[in-house]
C-alpha cells in the first residue's frame, strides 16, 4: 500500500539495478578493491531500498544498467535536474565518464532538456548540488569545482552558497547534508570548515546534527519523500531527532553500497523536484 495522497501525483524517483555493481576501482576513501562488495547482497538491499520508496509513496523509474559502469547505480550522480531541465554531469574520475552518455540518453528519453557544463568544469549533479528552498547549496572541491557551481547557479537563476568539503570521507555534499524543507537539514558539522558551518547556520535556520558515528553510517544521506526519510541503518539518533521534528524516519541495510562511498540518497534521482526546493512548487 503507497502512503501517498491519491490527488497528489507520485514523487518519481530514478534508480538503476545493481546488476553490474562491484568495487572495481578506487577514487574515494571508502572504496578498496580488496573489499568486495556481494552482488547478491547489493541486489537484494537495493530492492529494499526500492520496497521502501514505493511504500513511502514514490514511483520509481528504471535506468537500464550497463555493463562495466559499476556506479550507475548512484543515480544521484547523474544530472541536477530543474523543472523540465537536466544539468548533466561532468565526472572528475575517468572511471566514471563513461556513465555521462548513458545519463544524457535516458534523460531525454524521459523528456528532459539536458544542459552540459563546458569542457573542463567538473559538477556531478544532485550528488554536489542540494536546493534548500531557493538556495542551492552546493559542496565542492573534492569532485565538484567552485566555477561549475557559479555556471549552474547563474544558468538556473537561483543563488549559489558554496560549501566546501575538505574530509575525504564525505567528498560529496549529500554525504554530510540533506535538505529536509526550506529553511531545515540534516548536516555533519565535522565534514566542513568553520567558515562552511557558519554559512550553513545563517542559511539554513534550523539545522539537526548528526553525531560522528551515525555520519560514518550515512545518516545525511537520506532520501526525503514529503514527511518520510529514508536512510541507511545505524541512525538511531538522528531518527529520534526526526520524529520529534514531525517527520517519519525508515531505515534499510545499504552495507554493501556503504562500501562504495554510497547510501540510500546517492541511489535517487529526484525527477520532479525535492519537498526541500521552492522551486518545485515555482512556475517557470
Ligand atoms: N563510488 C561512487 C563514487 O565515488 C559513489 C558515489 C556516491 N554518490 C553520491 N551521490 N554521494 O563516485
Amino acid at each position: 500500500m503507497s502512503l501517498s495522497n491519491i490527488d497528489t501525483p507520485a514523487p518519481r524517483i530514478m534508480m538503476c539495478p545493481p546488476d553490474h555493481y562491484g568495487i572495481e576501482y578506487e577514487i574515494n576513501a571508502w572504496m578498496s578493491t580488496l573489499r568486495q562488495a556481494d552482488n547478491a547482497l547489493a541486489v537484494a538491499q537495493w530492492g529494499q531500498l526500492r520496497d521502501v520508496l514505493e511504500h513511502c509513496g514514490a514511483e520509481v523509474l528504471l535506468q537500464p544498467p550497463v555493463k562495466g559502469l559499476p556506479d550507475l547505480v548512484f543515480t544521484a550522480n547523474a544530472a541536477l535536474i530543474y523543472h523540465d531541465r537536466a544539468v548533466l554531469s561532468r565526472f572528475r574520475h575517468p572511471q566514471r565518464q563513461g556513465e555521462q552518455l548513458h545519463d544524457r540518453q535516458w534523460l531525454e528519453e524521459q523528456g528532459f532538456r539536458v544542459e552540459e557544463l563546458p569542457d573542463g568544469m567538473h559538477f556531478e549533479g544532485a550528488g554536489d548540488a542540494l536546493f534548500c528552498g531557493d538556495t542551492l547549496l552546493s559542496g565542492y572541491r573534492m569532485r565538484s569545482d567552485a566555477a561549475a557551481m557559479q555556471e549552474v547557479g547563474r544558468r538556473l537563476n537561483h543563488r549559489v552558497i558554496p560549501l566546501e568539503l575538505a574530509d575525504p570521507y564525505y567528498y560529496h555534499l549529500d554525504t554530510c547534508l540533506c535538505p529536509l524543507a526550506p529553511g531545515r537539514a540534516i548536516y555533519f558539522p565535522g565534514a566542513f570548515d568553520d567558515y562552511g558551518r557558519r554559512v550553513l547556520q545563517d542559511v539554513v535556520k534550523e539545522l539537526i546534527e548528526v553525531g560522528e558515528d551515525e555520519a560514518r553510517s550515512f545518516a545525511c544521506n537520506a532520501v526525503v519523500v514529503g514527511k518520510h526519510v529514508v536512510t541507511n541503518v545505524g541512525c538511531p539518533r538522528l531518527h529520534q531527532d526526526l520524529r520529534s521534528a514531525g517527520f517519519t524516519p525508515h531505515e534499510t541495510p545499504l552495507s554493501e553500497f556503504v562500501k562504495s562511498g554510497g547510501s540510500a540518497k546517492c541511489l535517487t534521482l529526484r525527477l520532479d523536484g525535492e519537498e526541500a526546493a521552492s522551486w518545485k512548487y515555482a512556475m517557470v
